[in-house]
């Protein structure tokens, strides 16, 4: 068993010496979890099949499940994929660095342990300058998924990091909280139309300003189990707490009458209860271990506290929590992607 060594890194002046240290491990095939816009990665040298194999490991990743590969200037990404479509440039202009993947045909330098075994590579650069110096010192390509064990929230502070993979890494570079809180929007182009494979940050509507259309996945939000999503990582329940998580949909009075008395019931039956409540309602629940996700007029506080909300129910040993839900346009899309999926899908709507 290796010790994990956290460092702390500070974003404005990232220090080299500690970064060139972090860069020769991934350079020699191993692992650093590092601090990027969106949410913590584990990275590894996307260009050696074993490193990328090291990082399904320490995540008890499923290996059909692809890496994204982070890069930290636009001329690298010719050497790993086959081909550069005008809407990349424009896309790449617009919003990298920054909380946008693309997907495109891969070139041979990617291997298949890093694609999962897909002929396309999700590429990414990130804006985060810890990130960027870390993916320059190890080489230029860094695969790196979230750096959670698969399934739990991902990782937003570093701490959360080394809950989940202790002793499993050699390093944690702490950069501090993250700023967006949700990882980055997929956009895969190599369909005719781009689909968005994950809502994130970069909105639908953003992308279409640059590039015109673009489709949505119609996997991402269906109740229907039926349709399957695209990016393999989406088919799994994902994001979860601990807890069982229920969604409970409709106007808000109705909905907090409602956990209101579910959460009753449960408590009686002797269970612990957690509510995910807004500054707006905190106040209306009368039982369980209320947990406000901020205020509704702020999704982009939402979508920051999210995770961070669902770890504080695993740190409590909640057996069940009830969330309200955020149809909100823009962001709340993302919110609610992560929500559905960490419910495994459990919807109560009130009418
Ligand atoms: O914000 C982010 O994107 C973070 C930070 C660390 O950059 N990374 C991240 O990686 O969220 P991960 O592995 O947790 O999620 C990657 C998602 C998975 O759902 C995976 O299936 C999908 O991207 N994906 C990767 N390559 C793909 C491909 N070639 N085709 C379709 N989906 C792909
Ligand atoms: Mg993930």
């Amino acid at each position: 068993m290796q010790r994990t060594v956290v460092k702390k890194v500070r974003e404005k002046e990232p220090d080299m010496e500690v970064i060139r240290q972090a860069g020769q491990i991934i350079r020699s095939g191993g692992l650093v979890a590092f601090p990027t816009e969106t949410v913590y990665g584990l990275g590894a040298d996307a260009l050696q099949p074993e490193a990328s194999k090291k990082i399904y490991e320490a995540k008890g990743r499923p290996s059909d499940n692809p890496l994204i590969v982070h890069i930290c200037c636009f001329e690298d990404l010719k050497h790993i994929v086959t081909t550069i479509p005008k809407a990349v440039r424009l896309l790449a202009d617009a919003f990298w660095p920054g909380p946008l993947t693309m997907i495109l045909p891969k070139s041979n330098k990617i291997p298949y342990e890093t694609s999962g075994g897909l002929d396309t590579v999700a590429v990414r650069m990130p804006s985060n300058k810890i990130a960027l110096a870390l993916i320059q010192e190890g080489g230029g390509y860094i695969a790196a998924p979230s750096a959670n064990t698969s399934g739990k929230p991902s990782p937003t502070v570093a701490d959360h990091v080394y809950v989940d993979l202790k002793n499993k890494i050699p390093l944690i570079l702490d950069g501090g909280a993250v700023g967006i809180g949700i990882e980055s929007t997929i956009l895969d182009l190599t369909e005719e139309v781009p689909v968005v494979l994950r809502p994130g940050f970069i909105t639908l509507e953003m992308l279409s300003e640059v590039i015109g259309e673009v489709r949505i996945d119609p996997g991402i939000m269906s109740v229907d189990t039926n349709i399957k999503p695209k990016a393999p990582g989406m088919k799994y329940r994902h994001y979860a707490p601990c807890a069982e998580l229920v969604l409970v949909e409709g106007v808000q009075e109705k909905v907090v009458a409602r956990i209101n008395e579910l959460a009753r019931k449960q408590i009686k039956e002797g269970k612990k209860v957690g509510i995910i409540g807004t500054q707006e309602t905190a106040g209306c629940y009368e039982y369980g271990f209320v947990v406000s996700i901020g205020n509704r007029q702020e999704e982009e506080m939402i979508a920051h506290n999210l995770y961070k909300t669902l770890r504080k129910f695993d740190e409590s040993e909640t057996d069940i929590i009830y969330s309200e839900s955020f149809a909100t346009p823009r962001m709340g899309q993302a919110i609610m992607n992560r929500l559905l999926k960490a419910a495994g899908h459990q919807v109560i709507r009130v009418s």
